[in-house]
């Protein structure tokens, strides 16, 4: 369920747009709602849905289409590589490896002590700078070769006591 601090904050979003298109809040509202819970579940999507009058479906569109919405939670530092064409070319999917190796885990999954969740991304837009990843959504890292890729996860490791 909603609370009506999250609702607030839905409807301050929705305000930034003429009442005949509430539906434009829909990108804000799941980043609210994954905020405060981390994922965006079946059942969020519901709410955002009705409070924005939308058939669940259309949100549902696009909680799938931007990989930064998270459909099932995740650990504490989520790695996305780019693992499109131009990088995949240059050795995207070996960092995509390398990582599962130290992480020992699969592509798709988080490590047990739930720091760490592994994930494919599409193109990040810096194609030149390959092998590149998206840390939790936000800090872009270029260039990753192996010895980078340790350095990360050994600092972002260390910053949890580990
Ligand atoms: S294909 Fe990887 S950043 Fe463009």
């Amino acid at each position: 369920m909603i609370s009506d601090a999250t609702k607030a904050r839905f409807d301050r979003e929705v305000a930034k747009y003429p009442a005949d298109q509430k539906q434009s809040a829909v990108m804000a509202c799941l980043s609210i709602v994954q905020q405060e819970l981390g994922f965006v579940s079946a059942e969020s999507e519901k709410v955002v849905a009705q409070h924005l009058d939308m058939a669940p479906m259309a949100v549902h569109e696009v909680t799938t289409f931007y990989n930064m919405y998270n459909q099932r939670p995740v650990g504490k530092f989520k790695l996305n590589v780019c693992t499109n064409l131009p990088c995949q070319l240059r050795d995207g999917q070996k960092a995509l490896h390398h990582l599962e190796n130290k992480l020992g885990i699969h592509m798709g999954e988080t490590t047990s002590d739930g720091l760490f969740t592994l994930q494919q991304s599409e193109c990040l837009g810096a194609c030149a700078d390959s092998p590149v990843m998206l840390v939790n959504d936000r800090s872009m890292c270029s260039f990753m070769t192996n010895d980078k890729l340790d350095q990360l996860v050994d600092g972002l490791r260390a910053t949890e006591g580990k």
